[in-house]
């Protein structure tokens, strides 16, 4: 099978990869599938896209690729594809129990963090995973698309949606304080990286949850935050620093809700100029620097001592086919209605794919076509 391997620990994606092309070119998904069923409840799925995550470049650059199950790793969280093969147990998976999963079906959905971190990752021509992690492909994927509604663009979009960015808007969203938050009349919401793969979920499900939307975002993707729904963009480059903009301007309306898709810690530490004090500031960018020292002063330093007088959380997202079957239903019911794509890469140029990524200018999802 072809695949991408991580085969040197680097933040630069065109040392640490190469990709392994198959032994045999013309081994057919059937004969694969003979050749590797899918034990228990798992199946086998041909992946069709994958689609980048930011935290993709760490794992290629943080595991040690000499430990013995990281040799050859393949990388990435993302995928989407047809089932060709079955385990013995799938027909009782409790969460397919209406629609049992059989060869044919599309799905799409994130894999689990130990499957990848073990060398188990989507930037392959096939993908193991246990049933239960996915999701069968939502209807309503074709007006979701961009350029078309054939099957290539559903799949495309569902891999954006499905995987690790609709995942993680289905965390933040369903947190007890942007239920909080979100249940106050007219709320109000800030959204910091709203152009990215999660910022740009976020502002549709705010705005179906009726909400006022801030986005902050560079002067080039003002136009693009506002197509998704935001009532207004916020260049952060114009009004540095953000946190002096935000009091001037938000102090007699602040925000009932921040969600921090950058890690900007002066954004929480001013906050009480901006957020009201009821509300909360939901961070998902964590890290040595951005995660754990923020984490400690942001929850346990009281305000007498200079810490910031409003709710800090910051949170990590474990996938699951219950949130990827959850944003299905969002795209059902019109919460979602679009998925943007910054860019479409051949399996063949994922490193490229990578540098763009890692410029973090991409606006929205980064898909990898597997299947030519
Ligand atoms: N906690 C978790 O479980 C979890 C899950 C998913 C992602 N994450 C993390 O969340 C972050 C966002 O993820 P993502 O997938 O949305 O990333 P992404 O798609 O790569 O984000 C790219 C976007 O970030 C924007 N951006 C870059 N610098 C900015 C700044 N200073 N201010 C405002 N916007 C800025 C860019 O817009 P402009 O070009 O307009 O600047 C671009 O559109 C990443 O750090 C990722 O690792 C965490």
């Amino acid at each position: 099978m072809t695949s991408w391997a991580v085969v040197k620990n680097s933040d630069q994606p065109a040392q640490a990869l190469a990709l392994r092309a198959a032994e045999s070119a013309d081994i057919t998904p059937e004969k694969y599938a003979a050749a590797n069923p899918p034990k228990g409840a798992d199946i086998l799925v041909r992946v069709s896209h994958a689609a980048l995550n930011p935290a993709d470049l760490q794992f290629m650059k943080v595991i040690p690729t000499w430990l013995p199950f990281r040799r050859g790793a393949v990388p990435g969280l993302d995928f989407a594809g047809e089932v060709i093969a079955v385990g013995p147990n799938v027909a009782s998976v409790a969460a397919h129990a209406a629609k049992p999963l059989t060869v044919g079906t599309l799905v799409a959905g994130c894999m689990s963090v130990p499957r990848v971190a073990t060398g188990h990752g989507s930037l392959a021509q096939y993908v193991s995973v246990p049933a239960e992690m996915v999701s069968r492909l939502p209807s309503g994927l074709e007006g979701a698309a961009q350029g078309g509604g054939n099957a290539s663009a559903s799949l495309s979009t569902a891999v954006g949606f499905l995987g690790c960015a609709g995942q993680t808007a289905h965390l933040v969203i369903n947190d007890a304080a942007a239920v909080a938050a979100f249940s106050v009349a007219q709320p109000r919401v800030l959204i910091n990286g709203a152009s990215g793969g999660v910022g740009s979920l976020l502002i549709q499900i705010a705005k179906a949850r009726g909400a006022y939307v801030a986005a902050v975002c560079s002067a080039a993707n003002a136009d693009f935050v506002k197509e998704l729904g935001a009532d207004e963009a916020i260049d952060y480059n114009l009004h540095a620093p953000l946190h002096t903009y935000l009091a001037k301007t938000f102090e007699s309306q602040p925000f009932n809700l921040i969600y921090d898709c950058v890690g900007d810690q002066q954004l929480f530490s001013y906050s009480a100029s901006y957020l009201s004090p009821n509300g909360a500031l939901i961070s998902i960018v964590g890290g040595p620097t951005q995660g754990v020292v923020p984490f400690v002063r942001n929850k346990l330093v009281p305000t007498f001592l200079g810490g910031t007088a409003r709710t800090f959380k910051i949170l990590g997202m474990m996938p699951s086919g219950e949130r990827a079957r959850g944003v299905a239903k969002w795209v059902e019911d019109g919460t979602l209605k679009q998925m943007p794509i910054d860019s479409e890469y051949k399996m063949g140029d994922v490193v490229k794919a990578y540098e763009k990524l890692a410029t973090k200018r991409a606006r929205g999802k980064i898909i990898i076509k597997v299947q030519e």
